[in-house]
Formats: C-alpha cells, structure tokens, sequence
C-alpha cells in the first residue's frame, strides 16, 4: 500500500535518510523502531511531502507521492499523526476535528455529520469536550483528537509518530487498544515508537533503524526476541 525505495532525504545539504526502504502491506500495523535522532521522524515528513527525497521512489496504492503536496497526500488516504500531537491548542475539539475535513474535496455537510458520529463512536471522550478548547484536554485526550482529525480526513494508513510519547501507563494501553481498533477497522498504520515493547505487541511486522538506514526488518515476534533489538534499541 505504501512503499519507499532506496529514499535519500535531508534538511538542507544535510542527508539524513540514506537509501531507505520500506513497505506497508494494506491492513497491516508496522513498526518503525529506533534510538532518538535516527531518522524515523523525518521518514514520515518524506513520506507526508514536508521534504522532498533527493532520490528514491515514494508510493502509495501503485502511485508515485513524489513531488506532492502535504494536503494532496492526504486527500489519497494518507494521515499523519504528528509528533507530540500538535492539535490546535486554542481551538476548540469541534473545531480541531473540522479542520480534519479540510483535504476533503467536495466535502457536504452530509458527510462532516458522518465522519463526525464515526470518530464518536470510537472516542465518546471527545464527544463530552466538543467545545472545549484542545488546550483544556489530557494529553492522552489530546493524542486521542489526533488520531480523530485524521479519521475525518478519511484517512486509509496512518503514519503515527511516538503517539505514547509521555502518556501515563493507563493512556498507553489506551492508545494500544486504538491502534487494535484502527486496524479492525481496516485501518493500515505505520507506527513510530520508543515504547518498542508495546508496539511489538501490537504490530506485525517490524523495522529497526540506524542513523538513516534500515538494519533490521521481521515479524514482530522475531523483533521480540532477537538481540538486535536489544542490541539496536538498548532495551
Ligand atoms: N528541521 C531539521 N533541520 C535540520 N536537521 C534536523 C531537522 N529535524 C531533524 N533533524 C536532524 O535529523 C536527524 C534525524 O532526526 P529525526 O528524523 O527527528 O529522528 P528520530 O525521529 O528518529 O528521533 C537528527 O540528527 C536531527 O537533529
Ligand atoms: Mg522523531
């Protein structure tokens, strides 16, 4: 569903991403795993079009992303779940939530009320603070209206970077059992994680990275026992 090739990616004349390759299967949960620095981050902003890759192919459903804009990815099907969540801080949960239609083309009102019941359904937490302000939220809360902006977007994979990032234990099996639920859903998703263990349990496949490239890839039960994770991620 969505590919990368041999991607070569930096900031400036800085390379950071060298040669990556890596795929998610339609319907999967991939890990992408990884010390602090090595480039999983800046993966995803290659993959979402913020940077441009300097080589490699990029595809998503047999079609090249390259050279596309952010919101052009996402009216594909691609979301992304930003690092430290970045919600709308001073605008409201319904507001937040709305902004999540905006790569929709053609969106109806019809429709906004459908997304809207849909992401009630799975986040009823949301519901109760439709017209809090996004600042007012916990953390998981906010993490959580995240995740719902991109499933307004109607989006088909989501990539999600370090979404447990500083969330209570209680918050991060929260989260674990969103992503469960995303993937019953038909939701494919890419999963950047510290917390190694708890995306291990709950993705299939997973890929370790170093310093911009990829070093180890498996099923997620291999990652769990090999000592290259151990090794490569110091846990
Ligand atoms: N906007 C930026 N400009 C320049 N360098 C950056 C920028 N963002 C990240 N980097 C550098 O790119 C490298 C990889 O960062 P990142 O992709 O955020 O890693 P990770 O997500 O694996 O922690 C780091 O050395 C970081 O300092
Ligand atoms: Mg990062």
């Amino acid at each position: 569903m969505l590919r990368l090739h041999e991607v070569h990616a930096g900031y400036g004349a800085t390379p950071i991403l060298f040669g990556v390759s890596l795929e998610v299967r339609e319907g999967e949960a991939v890990a992408l795993l990884g010390k602090n620095g090595m480039g999983k981050t800046t993966l995803m902003k290659t993959a979402m079009g913020f940077l441009r890759p300097w080589r490699g192919t990029i595809e998503f459903d047999g079609h090249s992303l390259i050279g596309l804009r952010p919101h052009e990815i996402a009216r594909r099907g691609v979301g992304l779940v930003p690092e430290n969540r970045r919600i709308f801080p001073g605008l409201t949960v319904r507001e937040n939530l709305e902004l999540g239609l905006s790569p929709v083309r053609g969106r109806s009102s019809a429709l906004r009320r459908e997304r809207l019941s849909n992401v009630f359904d799975h986040f009823p937490r949301l519901r109760e603070r439709l017209d809090q302000p996004g600042k007012t939220l916990s953390g998981g809360e906010q993490q959580m209206l995240a995740i719902a902006r991109v499933m307004m977007a109607g989006a088909r994979i989501i990539l999600m970077d370090e979404p447990t990032q500083g969330l209570a234990p209680a918050m991060v099996r929260h989260i674990r059992e969103m992503i469960t639920e995303l993937k019953r859903l038909g939701v494919t998703v890419l999963l950047v994680e510290q917390n190694a263990r708890m995306a291990l349990s709950v993705c299939d496949r997973g890929y370790i990275m170093e310093k911009g490239t990829i070093v180890f890839e498996g099923p997620a039960a291999d990652l769990r026992e090999s000592a290259i994770t151990r090794e490569k991620l110091g846990v």
